[in-house]
């Protein structure tokens, strides 16, 4: 949580960008913003902010319009594209499998692991702000912000 006072300049040498007031958020449920060279999609979901890349990691898919959906008791985006499904709080792709040696095999929720990069949202006196990941290893959704990626998107 930001302090009170804190000035713009202490609050971008934190990593924090400002993404508008809270109500306008709330009101537009999804907002696309772009933040040094990153596409991201900021959602607002029963009462809670989420903000992840744009850009579905499986084949670039743009997650602005899915729909959103309570999946093995985590809420998920699902990519309107092939309609992987993305929880919103880490970016994990779930999948439903059998596992072949059960008998019989009954279909089961499975994580393939965090495959989209997803990023912290914090509020401050009605405004809110997001602080890009941090995290240091590759994660896929990374390669649709790239410029090659870039590129594959706009020619599908
Ligand atoms: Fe998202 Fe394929 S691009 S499921």
């Amino acid at each position: 949580q930001l302090d009170r006072g804190d000035t713009e300049n202490e609050q971008s040498a934190r990593g924090l960008h400002f993404m508008g007031q809270k109500d306008e958020l709330i009101e537009a449920k999804r907002s696309f913003r772009t933040i040094d060279d990153r596409d991201i999609l900021i959602i607002y979901h029963q009462g809670v902010f989420y903000a992840m890349d744009s850009y579905c990691y499986h084949a670039g898919g743009t997650l602005n319009n899915g729909d959103i959906e309570e999946i093995n008791g985590k809420l998920c985006i699902i990519c309107p594209k092939h309609k992987y499904k993305l929880t919103l709080a880490k970016g994990e792709c779930l999948y439903k499998g059998t596992n072949p040696k059960e008998k019989p095999p009954v279909p089961r929720w499975y994580s393939k692991g965090v495959k989209q990069r997803t990023h912290t949202v914090k509020e401050n006196n009605g405004e809110i702000y997001v602080k890009l990941s941090d995290n240091p290893n590759w994660i896929e959704s990374d390669y649709y912000q790239g410029e090659k990626g870039k590129i594959e998107r706009a020619k599908a």
